[in-house]
């Protein structure tokens, strides 16, 4: 039984950090930046998507980078990936086929809570999205791998506004009735207050009881938070207080969706894992994360992303 006050993290940094950067960074490069994250000591690493590279070329070497990484001696954590379709969840798996292991151990699907957003984002209304993840979903369990369904804008929508709490707590519901092993909160804009937390996360609570509990809970609850406003580190102390033990977040607070970019506006980036790491220490909780790594990782990061 995992330690009431431990939180687990996952940088999201290779892959939410480095989709939305208008360079393409080099693969050997993203394979460096993998390892620096590791060597922080996170639990785990999105390293890419397996999306189309006509949406995000600077993702388009998902399977190269993961080749590389299968050659990797020192040891890395639990590395996941983003699926969108069939087709994805395909290339996923012959990543693994070819490393002769499950290198990638975690897929994600992801879904939105505003129509317009899922429609920019995945070319498919929420119903049409859902229906994509079902073979997702089954053909990963059939090889032993977690799902992690993500649910994008819970609480605002860069075309659409606030998003009601109930919408975000019916799409939960479903997607864990679909079989996900894992919710993971987007708010896409860094919208979130600590106050549109809190109801947030009281409604999906109510909705999806096996999500309470942090990291003992039947089925994983994590918070993705992408901090536009300064206010991502008070969302995250709130949700703590709440219960949640589980965080997305970025070194060097890299990171934004870039279909949730408006024009004359660049979607923000995650919050930093040393943003996540303070809030976890004033809200007196753990992590497993090492500081002096942390720091490297950060500069490796944002010198890989300087213009
Ligand atoms: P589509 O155009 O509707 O798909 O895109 P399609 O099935 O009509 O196929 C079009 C072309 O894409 C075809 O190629 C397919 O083969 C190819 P063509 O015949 O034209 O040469 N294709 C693929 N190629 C590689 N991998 C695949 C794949 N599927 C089709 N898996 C699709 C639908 C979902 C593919 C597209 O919309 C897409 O790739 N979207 C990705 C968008 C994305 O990655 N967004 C960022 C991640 S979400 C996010 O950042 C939010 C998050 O961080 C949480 C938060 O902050 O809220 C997670
Ligand atoms: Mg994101």
């Amino acid at each position: 039984m995992p330690s009431p006050t431990l939180v687990r993290i996952t940088d999201v940094s290779p892959r939410d950090g480095l989709q939305n950067e208008s360079r393409t960074v080099p693969t050997p490069d993203k394979a460096a930046l993998v390892r620096a994250v590791a060597a922080a000591n996170v639990d785990e690493i999105e390293v890419s998507s397996f999306v189309s590279a006509k949406w995000i070329p600077q993702l388009g070497d998902a399977a190269e980078l993961f080749d590389i990484l299968s050659r990797e001696a020192a040891p890395l954590p639990l590395l996941s990936a983003l699926v969108p379709n069939d087709k994805g969840m395909i290339a996923a798996l012959d990543v693994n086929q070819r490393a002769g292991r499950a290198l990638i151990g975690k897929v994600a699907v992801f879904a939105a809570a505003s129509e317009t957003f899922s429609k920019k984002n995945i070319n498919a209304s929420i119903a049409e999205s859902l229906e994509r993840f079902v073979p997702v979903i089954a053909a990963a369990h059939q090889h032993a791998l977690p799902v992690r369904g993500y649910i994008s804008c819970v609480i605002a929508c860069p075309f659409e506004g606030p998003i009601a709490p109930a919408a975000v707590a019916s799409l939960s519901r479903r997607l864990l009735d679909m079989g996900v092993d894992e919710i993971d909160l987007g708010d896409t804009i860094g919208a979130a207050t600590p106050q549109t937390t809190r109801v947030l996360l009281d409604a999906v609570h109510a909705a999806c009881p096996e999500l309470q509990g942090g990291l003992s809970a039947q089925r994983l609850l994590t918070l993705h938070l992408h901090d536009t406003f300064g206010r991502a580190g008070a969302c995250a102390s709130e949700a703590m207080r709440l219960g949640v033990r589980s965080f997305d977040g970025a070194v060097g607070g890299l990171g934004g969706c870039p279909y949730a970019s408006t024009p004359g506006h660049r979607a923000p980036g995650n919050i930093s894992l040393h943003a996540l790491r303070d809030a976890i220490a004033s809200s007196g909780l753990t992590t497993q994360l090492q500081l002096k790594a942390l720091d490297n990782a950060a500069t490796l990061a944002t010198s890989l992303t300087r213009e």
